[in-house]
């Protein structure tokens, strides 16, 4: 593989950009300067950015959902100043401080197609969809296989319904999703050397469990363009390049898809991801995770500390790579 090819996360944790350093104002602007810093936020500077919100966001009165006590979290929620402004979204450059190209990304209007092994094909507008399954909002940890991690509030809507809703045939094993291309707004994927446009696949089985989550929101309100809006998925057991953003497709088949950075570096990532502390990636250890806003290193915990809901999906197939 091209070291040019490699994503971000090819360099150890120890070399990553420290929290410290990143949110070191006057650093961050000498460090990246002009991009696109000032063109997002019409020139008021860092955090209005951070927080902008699409004014004419048409769910907006969808929100705040109900909270689902069932799923909250002993650990603090990371703050929406530290996970706003820190971001995987390499359709808008390879580097975390893409928030601000990512507000060229038009969110309206927003189609998503369902199709393939499907009773229901059908393309059908983001703001139809999102009232059909009630909403609802759900604290899950999130790990980045680069070893930062995260808990923050999702608003959404299981993906189990999604998959009802498309009413799946019996020969469907697994679904591929695929986020927008449009290299003319997101400036990363003029990166010829990634295969674009981003595509991950789940099996049905995953995707029925209850954890599997589409968010249409995150910290009470819709999500911002650099969370992944107006939609993506959350997949809290697996490593978080599972969780696509800003869905465009999804395709119900009984071909494994080959994801986005399986494609990049297939002996590093894989199809499966799941979380584990004790296989390292092939260049960094697992076994510890940074909480994002804090000087905190902990443990990582095995599928992300959802095992109770999740281990026995993958009973049977422990001859595979389950967790890169
Ligand atoms: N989805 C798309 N389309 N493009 C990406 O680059 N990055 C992934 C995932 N989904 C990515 C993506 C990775 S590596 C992570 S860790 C999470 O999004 C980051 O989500 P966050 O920026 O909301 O924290």
């Amino acid at each position: 593989m091209n070291i040019i090819h490699r994503p971000e996360w090819s360099i150890p944790e120890r070399e990553a950009t420290p929290e410290d350093v990143f949110f070191n104002r006057r650093r961050f602007m000498k460090g990246v300067g002009a991009v696109g810093l000032g063109l997002a936020a019409g020139g008021t500077g860092l955090m209005s950015s951070a927080f902008a919100q699409d004014g004419k966001d048409p769910t907006l009165n969808l929100y705040p959902a109900r909270r689902n006590a069932e799923f909250t979290l002993k650990r603090k929620i990371t703050p929406e100043s530290v996970t706003s402004v820190y971001n995987n979204f390499y359709e808008f450059g390879s580097h975390k401080r893409i928030f601000g190209a990512a507000q060229a990304l038009k969110i309206r209007p927003w189609a998503i197609t369902i199709d393939g092994m499907v009773d229901n094909p059908q393309t059908i507008e983001f703001d139809d969809l999102v009232r059909k399954i009630p909403l609802q909002e759900r604290v899950y940890r999130h790990r980045c296989v680069e070893a930062w991690a995260m808990a923050v509030p999702w608003t959404g809507f299981p993906l189990a319904e999604l998959v009802k809703y498309a009413g799946p045939q019996n020969s469907a094993r697994y679904i591929r999703f695929e986020t927008f291309k449009d290299a003319e707004v997101a400036s990363g994927q003029r990166q010829f050397w990634y295969p674009w446009p981003y595509i991950e696949g789940v099996t049905i089985d995953e995707a029925m469990n209850e954890l599997a989550f589409v968010a249409t929101g995150i910290y009470s309100k819709p999500l911002l363009k650099q969370y992944g809006a107006p939609v993506r998925l959350v997949m809290p057991w697996k490593y978080g390049f599972k969780s696509i953003k800003s869905i465009v497709k999804m395709t119900l088949t009984d071909q494994r898809p080959v994801s986005f950075w399986e494609k990049v570096g297939p002996g590093e990532y894989g199809f499966w991801a799941n979380v584990n502390p004790k296989v390292p990636h092939a260049r960094w250890s697992q076994a510890t995770e940074r909480l994002l806003g804090t000087d905190e290193r902990v443990p990582t915990q095995l599928f992300n500390g959802y095992a109770e809901q999740v281990a026995h999906l993958y009973k049977g197939l422990e001859g595979q790579n389950l967790y890169r």
